[in-house]
């Protein structure tokens, strides 16, 4: 590869500390606690299969594109847009697509480290046997009566923000590299004995078939547009997360290969949770659609009754944490690198400024569960009716901002970066692939990103209305 920058940063130590550290990003709450909730509120199968057409279509190709761009600048997104658009002669309000990243990093991990929060506390409540031999209401309560007690959630929060600080003040290399080694296989395992134990449930059928048999009827226009926020979301793209990642790439490493791996390896994961998931849910008559607790809600009762169910409860949780917290470290990132960059800041210091940052707006996720909960900022809109601030904060992110910020990196990779640039970078000749992935971020993935938004306005009333009275629906 011509002309290699390096990044002041370091360098992954090899191409499976790449994919190790990516799927750390990729593989997170995302997988385990939204998808599963995000599926069971639209209705399962229909939801299912649009998010794993949206991974395929648009998720890989657009991984693709963030990594190569990332390698090819080599520093923090900011930057990396900055020096990239000024060599491929793309005007400067590119290096914008770096900061609405930064935004959308503080503003995901705010409402991420809340979520982990309860995780990190449901560690403990299963260790201790808390759930034994609870049923499915003894569960739902003890659920509720934590997500009603602000300070709680706040100490949980302030505990996961201070972990993601430390972490990301040590640079990614040396700790997180070792552990995501040992944590993500066992993650695998834990995950099989789930679906093992729900496979017994007596309902496993009902559960395959609610994940895999689209009925159309249930997706809304919304939910279309749930599902491919989702694709982003569970596989970091849109917000220079994978770009940054990218940047510490070793040059000879095949971009197309640890895409395709990262995104595999997520998928796996997500379709697991929901195997082990669902099955419970349906043996014991809970209600699939029933929000952000539904896992917080459901395995416990698994953990409560299977042998040595504290145990596994507790190793489930801390896997869960890590998994959380290898994501959470890949969404300050991009801020943490542009601040030691921009500002001579060291590591630590700017690891503490962006943990501050977000912490302070993650009292808006930790308010949404009690104080706040009767706030509706949106109730005016059907789609938003019963959307309290972090519902809000979750559609605006994963949604909004990570589509269209793929959507940007789709166009700048191959409209705005030249061919032999994107050719040389991505290093896999000129035959079948590099045309095809070529054609699939200049064509189907903008279009794509563009029609579901379009699709998704029909479910906001006051679109609704001006399409009627131009006689277009
Ligand atoms: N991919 C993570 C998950 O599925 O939990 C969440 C995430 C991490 C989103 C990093 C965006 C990001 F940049």
């Amino acid at each position: 590869m011509e002309g290699q920058r390096e990044s002041i940063h370091g360098q992954w130590s090899s191409r499976l500390a790449f994919i190790l550290a990516a799927t750390g990003s990729a593989v997170g709450l995302g997988n385990i606690w939204k998808f599963p909730y995000i599926a069971g509120e639209n209705g399962g199968g229909a939801f299912v299969l649009v998010y794993l057409v949206c991974i395929a279509v648009i998720g890989i190709p657009i991984m693709m594109a963030e990594v190569m761009i990332g390698r090819r600048g080599r520093q923090s997104p900011i930057n990396t847009m900055r020096t990239l658009a000024a060599e491929e002669q793309a005007g400067r309000a590119w290096v914008m697509l770096g900061w609405a990243g930064v935004l959308a990093g503080f503003l995901i991990l705010s409402y991420y480290s809340v979520i982990a929060g309860w995780a990190l506390a449901y560690v403990f409540r299963t260790g201790s046997g808390l759930f034994t031999g609870l049923t499915a209401d003894g569960v739902q309560s003890i659920f509720t009566s934590m997500v009603s007690d602000p300070e709680r959630l706040l100490a949980w929060h302030t505990i996961f923000i201070t972990m993601t600080m430390v972490v990301v003040a040590r640079g990614v290399s040396g700790g997180i590299e070792k552990a995501v080694k040992f944590l993500m296989p066992a993650l695998f395992v834990l995950l099989f004995v789930l679906v093992g134990y729900a496979w017994n449930s007596g309902s496993f059928q009902q559960g395959l078939e609610f994940l895999f048999q689209p009925d159309f009827n249930k997706l809304s226009a919304n939910g279309v547009l749930i599902a491919m926020g989702h694709a982003f979301f569970t596989l970091s793209l849109g917000m220079g997360a994978i770009m940054v990642y990218g940047s510490y790439l070793p040059a000879t490493t095949s971009i197309a290969k640890v895409s395709i791996a990262v995104s595999l390896m997520d998928t796996l994961v997500a379709l697991l949770a929901g195997m082990a998931i669902f099955p419970i849910v349906f043996a014991n008559g809970l209600e699939p659609g029933a929000g952000p607790g539904l896992i917080f809600q459901t395995l416990p009762i698994a953990f409560g009754h299977m042998d040595y169910g504290a145990f596994f409860g507790m190793l489930f949780f801390v896997l869960l944490v890590f998994a959380a917290w290898s994501s959470a470290i890949s969404l300050i990132e991009p801020a943490v690198a542009w601040l030691v960059e921009n500002k001579g800041l060291t590591r630590v210091t700017a690891a503490v400024v962006a943990g501050l940052v977000t912490w302070l707006f993650g009292l808006m996720t930790v308010f949404s569960f009690n104080l706040w909960s009767e706030f509706k900022p949106l109730s005016g809109f059907e789609v938003f009716r019963d959307s309290t601030v972090f519902d809000l904060l979750d559609y605006l992110t994963a949604n909004i901002m990570l589509p269209l910020g793929g959507l940007l990196i789709a166009v700048f990779a191959s409209w705005k970066m030249s061919r032999a640039s994107s050719l040389d970078e991505l290093g896999m000749g000129d035959r079948f692939f590099y045309p095809l992935w070529r054609f699939l971020v200049r064509y189907i993935t903008p279009i794509a990103v563009i029609l579901v938004f379009l699709y998704a306005l029909r479910d906001i009333e006051a679109i609704q209305y001006i399409l009627n009275a131009i006689g277009i629906t």
